[in-house]
């Protein structure tokens, strides 16, 4: 197979897929199935200070071409979860943990606690979409993205990802922030804000009636956030929106993506994928003449060099 290894941050990956936050990341155990599967990398559940049970069921609605969810940030608080963290390194993969907070301080102190919990990288999910006080609130304002990330990485010594949200007209300029604030990458998308009605029922499916929307229906609006962002800053972008392919990930990687991220994906042709995927990848590239990974990025600005 041909080598489709990256080097995103500093972080040594195999390949370029990760594990996207949110999907069989709760528990060590996993985790390290995940691993074992193929993933690049792993990035964990959003986690907070204090366990939260989460919104009402129904949480996730399935749709034709993507999942709509609300699940309410559910986690076991990071006292609990860092023993996990600690346990799923042993998967011999970058374990990349994913925070959420109410305020840029508290962001900040999780940053902290899950570097020192063992995680290689910090993922800050600013980017929640409907969980009120988390997420789009302080994640659609430029100076707090940038102060979150500041303090974020005044607390830690691993790199900072700031993930960002796709439910604004700014992307860029939350990315921006992101890179003046001291952010070692930035992370495009989150999901897209939705909802869906039960017209028998005449009402919300989801408990919490908003949700995100998750799958193949939002490839383009990442693919293009993606494309933006690579324009607008200097670190590093990670692709995350509806892979499910090679190709899909080929397009991300192209628009400038270093590593992309799989979540949905997995719900849709189960582990296996990130094999897969890699393997699609490899293809790819040895009918399309690309040697690395490196060689792909970014191409679709200018055109193949
Ligand atoms: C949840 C959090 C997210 O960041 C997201 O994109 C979708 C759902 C949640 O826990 O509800």
């Amino acid at each position: 197979m041909t080598d489709i290894s990256v080097e995103v941050c500093g972080l040594r990956l195999r390949n370029p897929t990760m594990l996207a936050s949110g999907v069989l990341d709760e528990t060590a155990r996993s985790m390290l199935a995940v691993a074992k599967s193929g993933a690049g990398a792993i990035v964990t559940k959003s986690i907070g200070i204090e366990p939260r049970s989460g919104h009402p069921n129904p949480s996730v609605v399935e749709l034709e071409d993507g999942l709509l969810n609300a699940m309410g940030l559910p986690n076991p608080g990071i006292d609990l979860f860092s023993k996990e963290v600690k346990e799923a390194r042993k998967g011999g993969v970058p374990i990349i943990g994913s925070v959420f907070g109410g305020t840029e301080e508290e962001i900040a102190e999780l940053a902290g606690m899950m570097a020192e919990a063992g995680a290689d990288a910090v993922e800050l999910n600013l980017s929640c979409p409907h969980a009120k006080g988390y997420g789009a609130e302080l994640g659609s304002s430029p100076e707090r993205v940038e102060t979150s990330c500041r303090l974020a990485k005044r607390a830690c010594g691993v790199p900072v990802f700031a993930k960002l949200t796709p439910n604004t007209s700014y992307i860029a300029e939350l990315a921006k922030a992101a890179e003046r604030g001291g952010a070692d990458a930035v992370v495009a998308i989150n999901t897209l804000k939705g909802m869906a009605i039960d017209p028998e029922a005449g009402m919300p499916i989801l408990g919490n009636r908003f949700g995100g929307l998750s799958g193949p229906a939002i490839k383009p609006v990442g693919i293009r956030c993606v494309y933006e962002i690579y324009e607008s800053v200097e670190i590093p972008v990670i692709g995350v929106g509806g892979v499910t392919t090679g190709r899909d990930a080929v397009e991300y990687i192209m628009a400038g993506a270093q590593a992309v991220q799989l979540g949905t994906a997995v719900w849709i042709r189960g582990e296996k994928v990130f094999r897969e995927v890699c393997r699609e990848i490899s293809q790819f590239m040895k009918e399309n003449g690309y040697d690395s990974v490196k060689e792909m990025l970014g191409v679709a600005h200018s055109g193949r060099h």
